[in-house]
This record gives structure tokens, sequence and C-alpha cells, in this order.
């Protein structure tokens, strides 16, 4: 059975003050109810020990929003997935299109990530999508197939069950344009078919596939309602509880 998921991605925002502030409101606002989906929240580095202690990390699920391609050693300024767990955090954001266009993170780097990130028992969520050029040439089936192959497909079949895949198509994060509910539910079916020619028609529908992108309290309930579209991971909407929980509550 495969898990709905509503993710928060607070990217580059938050102080730590105001980061335990809004993590705290959120767990406040969470205790006396019970979604019908699971709930995380991807956080700057700095934040995540004193976050993950300071909620019910049963309830809410912390992330980080990168981790180094690396073990351990002289890489000055690089967080292991190792030392990541060691927060308490339980997932990692990985391949999120803002690190590969402005970080360079090849498919073959992110590989090790998510090798690395498994091998320290953290869920990588991992994220792929096409640019608006990709999506007008027809090309979007092309590429997010092409994303998949190059880091998950040397997975087994025990540790790709491990695995929750992001779709944020480049042209709707952070513009207000989000895709259709269509559009999603076409390019999620497409992708848990590529899975399931890979790791067998069981793995792939286990696998929870999230939509990114401009998703809101008012677009929320219509992408989730979509059959292959197993939840959200929200940029803008995840940095205040008013305008995250409705997203949460879209279930
Ligand atoms: P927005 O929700 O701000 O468009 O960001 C989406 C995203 O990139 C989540 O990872």
């Amino acid at each position: 059975m495969r898990k709905n998921i509503i993710a928060g991605n607070w990217k580059l925002n938050t102080t730590l003050a105001e980061g335990l502030e809004l993590a705290t409101g959120l767990n406040e606002v969470l205790k006396g109810k019970s979604p019908k989906c699971d709930v995380v929240i991807g956080v700057p580095f700095t934040h995540l020990a004193s976050i993950a202690a300071a909620i019910d990390t049963r309830k809410i699920g912390v992330a980080a929003q990168n981790s180094a391609d690396k073990e351990k050693g002289a890489f000055t300024g690089e967080v292991s997935a190792a030392m990541i767990a060691s927060t308490g955090a339980k997932y990692v954001i990985l391949g999120h299109s803002e690190r590969r266009a402005y970080y360079h993170e090849t498919p073959e780097i992110l590989q090790t990530k998510v090798n690395l990130a498994l091998a320290n028992g953290l869920t990588p969520i991992f994220c792929i999508g096409e640019v608006l050029e990709e999506r007008e040439a027809g090309k979007h089936f092309q590429v997010v197939d092409k994303q998949v192959e190059a880091s998950l497909f040397e997975l087994s079949a025990e540790d790709f069950a491990k695995v929750v895949i992001a779709y944020e198509p480049v042209w709707a994060i952070g513009t207000g344009k989000t895709a259709t509910s269509d559009q999603a539910e076409e390019i999620h079916a497409h992708i848990r078919a590529t899975l399931a020619a890979k790791f067998g028609a069981k793995a792939a529908d286990d696998c929870t596939i999230l939509y990114g992108g401009s998703m809101n309290a008012g677009n929320a309930k219509d992408l989730v309602s979509r059959p292959n579209v197993d939840g959200g991971l929200i940029g803008g909407a995840s940095l205040s509880v008013a305008n995250f929980l409705p997203i949460i509550e879209a279930f």
C-alpha cells in the first residue's frame, strides 16, 4: 500500500527562531487531528536537530533539503547523510531542480546521494521534472524517464521500495502556474509505468509519487484526488501554518 504524503520544502527561508515557531505551530495544530497523509517538513540543515527535538516526529517527519555525495572526510562545508540521520531527521530531499540547475548536481552525483541516504536509513524524496522548453517540445516524458533511470535504476528492489518520488515541473515552481490535475495525472501515470517496467507492477504501485509546483490550498484537493498523485511537495505555501494546513487536509 502506498502512502500519501504532504511535504513542505522551506528552501532558503527562516532563521532558527522562525523555523522553530513554524514547526512547533504546525505540531500544535496537528495535535488534535488525524491527517489522512503523512506530513513532512524540509528544513535548513541548521534547524534539523532543534526542530526534531521540539516536535512529535511520529506526526511530522523532518527532512533535510540536500546531503553530501561523500561519506566523511575533508569536504569543507558538506553535511553527510549520517549527520542528518543523527539529528532525528528521517527524510532527505534530493535532486531538486534548484540543486540540479544552480549547483550542477548531475544524475551520477544524485545516484551517489540516493545510495548514501538509503545506507543511512533516510528516505530520499527524489525530485524530477522538465523545464518549459522540454514540455513545449513534447519531451517531458523522455526527460523524467531519463532522470529516474540515471539515478534510481541501479537500486535493488528492496531499496527502491524506500524511495519517494516528487514530480516537479520546473515551469510550475514558484511561478504560481500549477500543472493542471490532468497534466499531473498523465505524467505520474507515465512515471509509474516506467517504474513498473523496471521494478515490477507491485513495486511501482506501492511507490509514492508527489506533485510539486505552486501547489496551494486552492488547487491541492483537485491534484490529490487523482489516482496517481499521492501528495505534494510544497514550497511557498509550506511557510505558514495557515497555508500549509489546508493542503494537509486536502486528503
Ligand atoms: P512552490 O510550491 O513554491 O512552487 O515550490 C515547489 C517546490 O519547489 C517544492 O520543492
